[in-house]
């Protein structure tokens, strides 16, 4: 029986039943939230789930089973997940996608018994959340005069924001699918687009313009200043009424110091704080935030660049990607949830050549150094496609699939797999996905062993080393 993400238990009894029974579902609350029990015999496919979403993961499993044989097989399969955080995510940012575009990818992560959709909604480049409070963020911050990706140059104006509808739609549509979203506001780096509308925001208070082209950038949120918590925390307020889920991104990466240190505001409060230094100033922001959201009810995640500064609140979840894991290896430790989305393997809008399918598949959740409690506090893995480059379906679709299949099972099941193994087993997972029209990355790509060719360390360097 080939059934991917690999179920905990499976008792196959090689006896095939002549009609196909009905279906009974029922919820068992001695079963843990995710886990499942499925059950085929002559009588009748049972399922018991230790909740709604259990039973439907259930059911997707039954797909695979259905796919692989004429008569279905006797069977009892009692499956949970590794990791209650299993997530991919989309950057509708650089480049949008159309609601449309975003529900076929929602439809076919389901099958892979994902449950977080995290949308990354707030960039330099482009502001996608409709705001009621403030109009200008609806047109000013949405649309980019023209586009200079990767020295591209197109003159025309690109973006706008996702209506509240459209946000709405796309909550409900994942609802349906056992999907939460959660929703990244970006700050207090990444954010020329909201101070293009609040040029007062910022330490210099000039006007700031929406960029055009990748990169990292000085333009910053000063978080000296009332007013940016006043705006940030009217913005939150409106993100919340549209995502009820408990967790909210807050972004916190890629943060350049240089206007803090030459704003004398800032210079001002991080003495009058004890800050010891940019780091952990940018933690006096982060931490305002993570506190406001949790009088919301909400735990806030931040990218792991915001360890640096020691101080962050211990309630915030960190999200690797990048750099030394030695700060997440700390956090973890001394008792912080952690989410692992390390760029070399998990960074989905990398060529195959540097990030095959094989490689994927090879990674290990766990760092060197990390404690049997630390690791504990690993809620789960992410695999994000980020969009500087990336403008179309096809391209989206062929940059998730099949890597995200890999993902995927490492986010369910701890069962390790040899890559040739693995693609006999997702062979049915495959199928099922591909019948939802989605396109996949041609087989001669997913299996390269190393990062070695040119082209692949020209995207590599392109994005990580040229655009600091
Ligand atoms: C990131 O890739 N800047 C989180
Ligand atoms: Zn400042």
């Amino acid at each position: 029986m080939k059934i991917i993400p690999i179920p905990s238990k499976v008792d196959f009894k090689n006896k095939f039943i002549e009609n196909i029974p009905g279906e009974k579902c029922e919820i068992n609350t001695a079963l843990e939230n995710e886990e499942y029990i499925l059950s085929i015999n002559p009588e009748e496919i049972k399922i018991e789930g230790g909740s709604e979403r259990a039973v439907f993961y259930a059911k997707q499993t039954l797909k695979q089973i259905e796919a692989q044989y004429d008569k279905l097989p006797e069977c009892k399969i009692q499956d949970k997940p590794r990791f209650p955080y299993r997530a991919f995510m989309i950057d509708s940012a650089r480049h949008m996608q159309e609601i449309s575009e975003i529900k076929e990818i929602i439809d076919a992560m389901a099958l892979l018994k994902l449950n977080t959709f995290h949308w990354h909604l707030t960039e330099d480049q482009g502001w996608r959340f409709e705001s009621s409070n403030y109009p200008l963020l609806n047109t000013k911050a949405a649309v980019r005069p023209r586009s200079d990706f990767g020295g591209e140059n197109d003159s025309s104006p690109y973006g706008r924001v996702y209506t509240k509808e459209e946000m709405k739609e796309i909550v409900s549509y994942c609802a349906e699918r056992y999907i939460d979203v959660i929703p990244e506001f970006d700050m207090p780096g990444h954010t020329s687009a909201l101070l293009s509308v609040f040029p007062e925001l910022s330490c210099k208070r000039d006007e700031i313009k929406i960029k055009t082209r990748q990169g990292i950038y000085d333009d910053v949120l000063c978080p000296a200043k009332d007013k940016t918590y006043e705006v940030v925390d009217k913005i939150i307020d409106e993100f919340c009424e549209i995502f009820p889920y408990g967790y909210y991104h807050i972004g916190g990466d890629e943060t350049p110091s240089k206007q803090w240190e030459d704003c004398p505001e800032c210079n001002y409060l991080k003495t009058a704080c004890g800050l010891k230094s940019w780091a952990e100033y940018q933690n006096y922001f982060m931490n305002t935030i993570i506190e406001y959201l949790a009088q919301k009810g909400k735990t806030a995640i931040v990218w792991n660049d915001a360890a640096k500064g020691a101080n962050l609140d211990k309630r915030a979840v960190l999200q690797y990607w990048k750099e030394v894991p030695k700060n997440t290896v700390d956090y973890a430790n001394s008792g912080g949830k952690v989410i692992l989305s390390p760029f070399s393997y998990y960074y989905f809008d990398y060529y195959y050549e540097i990030t095959s399918l094989r490689r994927v598949l090879s990674y290990k959740p766990k760092f060197k150094g990390m404690s049997d409690d630390g690791y504990k506090n690993i809620i789960g893995i992410e695999a994000p496609v980020w969009t500087e480059y990336i403008r179309d379906k096809e391209t989206m679709q062929r940059y998730f699939f099949p890597r995200i299949i890999a993902a995927a099972h490492t986010a369910w099941s701890d069962k390790g797999i040899s890559y040739e193994r693995f693609l006999k087993e997702m062979q049915y997972i495959e199928k099922l996905i591909r019948d939802k029209g989605i396109t996949f990355e041609d087989k001669s790509e997913w299996g390269y062993k190393r990062i070695s060719t040119p082209h692949g360390w020209l995207r590599f360097t392109h994005d990580h080393l040229l655009k600091k």
